[in-house]
Parts: structure tokens; sequence; C-alpha cells
């Protein structure tokens, strides 16, 4: 199969990228799928929390012509990382003051880097530059969105964002998943925002990620949860957000290939 490019995206914090993106990746690593996982948050620091080992980071690949195998590192069987640091931000002032073209760079230098099933971006919480080349070199987006009523608010405004991205750069980013986050059961904010997800977006809504201890401690352990705590809550969740991701395939396959025969026509 085509690899599938998925940014987990939302211009909120706090709602869970970070957790998705390393818990989704590490899930479908263990089924048997290439992953690559970029960390593209100068602050977020994935690599602190799972243990890569790069020298070089995705600042010199962006900006110093770094080679992409020089910036990547193995954290696991079938799952490598695109580390970043605090160097990432100077990259991004570099990239906004490039005179043109500066929604491309991504695309470009990781246009190279083949052998994976699935490249996984974790976004920053917003929507600057790096984010619009994030979305403009994927073929898909997750959005987790928290289960409270800013949370819906920052979907919309997700959702929006997506369709002027879209328009303007006549891109075919497609969302193919919806994570409701933070759930908890108990909670009647919690209860209302998922009632109205399942209302505006049944047909893209994963189930609910349930707000779960062991989630917050894996990464202190440098582990997924899938390692840390098999039998946890947070386990279970991301297990059927993986399996709900892997069903996607198929028609993954389908509209990323359409889309690619439709622009080679062009
Ligand atoms: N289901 C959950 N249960 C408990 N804690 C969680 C859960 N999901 C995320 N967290 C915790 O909430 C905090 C924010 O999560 P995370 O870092 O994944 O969000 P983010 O969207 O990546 O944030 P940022 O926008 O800052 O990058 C972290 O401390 C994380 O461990
Ligand atoms: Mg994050």
């Amino acid at each position: 199969m085509g690899v599938r490019k998925i940014c987990i995206i939302n211009q909120k914090g706090g709602v869970g990228k970070t957790t998705t993106a390393v818990n989704l990746a590490a899930g479908l690593a263990r089924q048997g799928k290439k992953v690559l996982l970029i960390d593209l948050d100068a602050q977020g620091n994935i690599q602190t929390s799972i243990g890569a080992t790069s020298q070089k980071s995705l600042y010199h690949l962006l900006i110093e012509n770094a080679e992409p195998n020089e910036c990547i590192s193995m954290l696991g069987k079938n799952l490598d990382i695109l580390r970043s640091d605090e160097t990432l931000t100077k990259a991004e002032t570099m990239i906004t003051k490039l005179p043109e073209s500066n929604t491309s760079v991504l695309k470009e230098k990781l246009a190279e880097i083949n052998g994976y099933d699935y490249i996984l971006i974790d976004c920053a919480p917003s929507l600057g530059i790096l984010n619009q080349n994030a979305m403009l070199y994927a073929d898909e987006a997750i959005i987790p969105a928290s289960t409270d009523h800013l949370g819906l608010d920052a979907l919309t405004k997700m959702l929006e964002a997506v369709q002027n991205l879209n328009d303007y750069f006549d891109h075919h980013l497609r969302i193919t998943r919806i994570v409701p986050t933070l759930y908890d059961a108990r909670v009647k904010t919690c209860k209302e925002s998922l009632q109205h997800l399942q209302n505006d977006h049944y047909e893209l809504l994963a189930e609910p990620i349930r707000t779960n201890s062991k989630l917050k401690e894996a990464p202190k352990a440098m582990q997924s949860i899938f390692k840390y705590a098999p039998s946890s809550r947070g386990a279970k969740d991301y297990a059927s957000l993986v399996s709900a991701v892997l069903s996607d395939e198929a028609a993954a396959q389908k509209s990323n290939g359409q889309h690619k025969y439709a622009e080679t026509e062009a």
C-alpha cells in the first residue's frame, strides 16, 4: 500500500494531540505497520518522553539540508521518529521569512522519505506556518477534540481552517477522524459535548478516549500505553482508535490515490 500521511492537529492546546500521536504510532507499529512519527512542536518534546537518539532534528532537515536518515532515529520495532527541539522555533521564523512558497517546505524536505506505511505528524497548538506546511504535506487529518465546551468551539474553528486551506491552496486534506478526548462519563459537560459531537460528526467520530492517569504516566516511563499499562482503559481506548484507523485503509488508499491521479492529469 502507499503511505498514509496523517497530521494530528488542533489549534487548541492540551487536547491530547501528542498522547494520540504517540500511542497511535505505537499501536500501528504493533500491528506490523512501518511508522514514522514526526514531532512538529518545538515545545511538545515527544523525544524527551520516548527517548529519541538522533543528533540532528527536524531543524537540520528543514534549514540545513541534512539528509532525512541523519535526523530519524529508531524508537522500536517498526517505529521511527523525526524529533524536534527548541531549534524548531528558529526554523519556523526562517521559513516565515522565505520570499515565496513557504508553505511547501516540509513537503519538499520530506519528499525523499520512503519505506513507511504511515507518517504521523504531531502538530503544535497553532495555525502557524509549520502547521500549514503539515496540512499541505498530509492527505489526512485526525483531530483530537476535548470533550468540553471550549473543545467544541476549537473543533469548529479547526474544521473551518481546514476548509479554508483546502480552498485557498486547492488541496485535498481530508479529515478522517475526530477523536473525543479527556472523556469522563461522570461529568455532565463531557456527556453533553460527546452528544453534540455524535449529532454533528457522526461519520467521522471515533470512540472517545477516556481520562486515564496511566496515559499521563506512560511518557514519564518513556513507553507507549500498550507497553506501560496494557490492560488500562487508555490502552483499550487507543487500541480501538488503532483499529478504526486501520479500517479506513482501503478508503484512504482510494481517495489519496484519486487525487494524485487527478493532479497528474491536470
Ligand atoms: N485521556 C487522557 N487521560 C488523562 N490524561 C491525559 C489524556 N490525554 C492526555 N492527557 C494528559 O493531558 C495533557 C495534555 O495532553 P497532550 O500533551 O497529549 O495534549 P496536546 O494537545 O499535545 O497539548 P499541546 O497542545 O500542548 O501540544 C498531558 O499531560 C497528557 O498526559
Ligand atoms: Mg502536544
